[in-house]
């Protein structure tokens, strides 16, 4: 089975292009065209976040017309770019997504794989973070299928990547801690993914593996000087599919051509 993982979408307004250079319709739509070439395809689609770039309903009734032509089902997180209630809104008809307003916690079961999606999002922040009661919701959740094998999808990555300025703005080190002490407990946690930080990334994290997808738009350039800043690069847009091959997880990264 594939999964195909694509993040940081940051979909505008026609006309409006990201840091004056990128049109991330353009950029969005040839992931969608990349994704409709594969044999086979994909079983489901996850997009972890910072899926439209201000959260306005327009960006998301205009990222809605960019996934039509996906027939599979498509899983959506915010990220910080998002709003929450204009994304349930626009997306009423996706049946795991909550309420308007509600925090965007859900689990589902597509081919015998467990996705659990935490919402990250802080408002008005870039940073990320999880309250209690949401740890206590995974921790539940992932009592329920001890055997199950599970994918977490959250938009901020819960590592140090060693990029300062991302790290500055990651998952808060608190969430972190308690998170990776829910985590390290059950080892059916195939791989925690992330997006956020616009850069293919992986490491070994208390007993799982966090794996960061490429943006579909624009990539921020890899300098781990100290006050460097988030600067976008030509490195392509691109996503990844996750092969999963029965005992394990195999990820691949695409970048359309
Ligand atoms: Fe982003
Ligand atoms: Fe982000």
């Amino acid at each position: 089975m594939l999964i195909a993982h694509i993040s940081d979408l940051h979909v505008m307004p026609p006309g409006e292009l990201a840091y004056g250079r990128y049109d991330t319709a353009v950029t969005l739509a040839r992931c969608v065209d990349s994704l409709l070439q594969l044999h086979p395809l994909p079983a489901l689609v996850l997009a972890t976040g910072d899926l439209v770039d201000r959260g306005t309903a327009g960006e998301y009734r205009r990222l809605r017309g960019l996934l039509a032509p996906l027939p599979m089902p498509v899983y959506l997180i915010p990220g910080n770019h998002d709003a929450r209630e204009a994304l349930c809104l626009e997306f009423g008809d996706h049946s795991y997504l909550p309420r308007p307003g509600a925090k965007v916690d859900y689990r589902v079961t597509e081919n015998d794989i467990c996705l659990i999606a935490l919402d990250t999002v802080v408002a008005g922040e870039d940073g990320g973070a999880l309250d209690p009661a949401q740890l206590d919701w995974l921790a539940a959740q992932l009592a329920v299928g001890p055997r199950t094998p599970t994918l977490v999808l959250m938009h901020h990555p819960p590592i140090t990547s060693g990029i300062r300025c991302m790290d500055g703005i990651a998952l808060d080190v608190a969430s972190a801690r308690r998170l990776g002490r829910i985590i390290e407990r059950h080892p059916q946690v195939e791989r925690i993914v992330c997006g956020h930080t616009h850069r293919a990334i992986q490491a070994r994290w208390h007993g799982t593996t966090v794996s960061v997808c490429p943006s579909s738009a624009f990539q921020y350039g890899l300098d781990f000087r100290p006050h460097a800043g988030a600067i976008p690069t030509a490195e392509p847009p691109a996503y990844q599919l996750h092969y999963w091959n029965g005992a394990q997880l195999v990820t691949h990264t695409v970048t359309p051509a």
